[in-house]
């Protein structure tokens, strides 16, 4: 056998690993999207409990500590998972229809929209707009800011539609009670803000509709 016919299964084998490095870095980027890991959803600390200690953090409280995927998991899951089958949902919607309120999720790690059937993250990008979606200084130390936004396309389906906003404000209403019990229960501070940059926070979140409109922000800290 000659050198040459020697090398080439090296060769390939030394290609191919090149091949599919180059494929996991390329889908690694496509695919920032997180999976979430389970919510809890027993055990833990009481509803009751839970309700004497509801409150809203001040700001000084958003330490720089991060929240973690478990926490971050169980949080959105009770501000809008299923929690009966493919239609019963933890928060109650006008008409019975799926969520029509999207919650998109800002961090260090870039902004993900919530599936809220699928229960995971999709990748909107890998910018940090924490800084720029508010004006109060605390804002941006929150280790993530959870941002409700009226779902046109959700709202087209209810058969009352002049009661579309105010059937968004109320659903936002019941995901956010439901963010700062699952706080409490989860000892973490949160707090709601109706202090919105909406220029910014359309562009970060890259809101394209004028019918997708920014409710409020929830900020989350350890
Ligand atoms: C509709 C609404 C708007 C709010 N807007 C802001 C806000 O813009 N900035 C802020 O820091 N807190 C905001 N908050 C939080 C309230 O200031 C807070 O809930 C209130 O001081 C009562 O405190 P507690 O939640 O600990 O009971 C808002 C709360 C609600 C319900």
């Amino acid at each position: 056998m000659s050198d040459s016919s020697r090398e080439t299964p090296f060769r390939l084998l030394f290609s191919a690993s090149v091949l599919a490095m180059a494929l996991v870095f390329v889908s690694g980027r496509l695919s920032a999207d997180i999976e979430l890991p389970p919510p809890a959803t027993e055990g833990g600390m009481g509803l009751f409990e839970a309700l004497k200690k509801r409150s809203s953090a001040h700001g000084g409280d958003f330490s720089v500590a991060e929240v973690g995927l478990p926490e971050l998991s169980t949080v959105l899951w009770a501000a809008s998972g299923l929690n009966r089958g493919e239609t019963g949902w933890t928060v109650p919607m006008a008409e019975g229809l799926p969520p029509y309120v999207k919650i998109y999720v800002a961090s260090a790690e870039g902004v993900h929209l919530y599936d809220h059937r699928a229960h995971r993250l999709i990748e909107i990008s890998g910018e940090n707009v924490k800084a720029g979606i508010a004006s109060q200084a605390f804002v941006k130390k929150a280790s993530h800011i959870l941002i409700f936004v009226a779902d046109p396309v959700g709202l087209a389906k209810l058969s009352n539609k002049d009661a579309a906003t105010e059937f968004a404000d109320v659903l936002t209403g019941a995901m956010t009670q439901n963010v700062y019990l699952a706080a409490a229960a989860l000892r973490l501070g949160a707090r709601y803000s109706h202090s919105m940059r909406i220029p910014e926070i359309k562009k970060g979140l890259k809101l394209e509709d004028d019918l997708e409109r920014p409710v409020a922000l929830m900020m989350l800290g350890k």
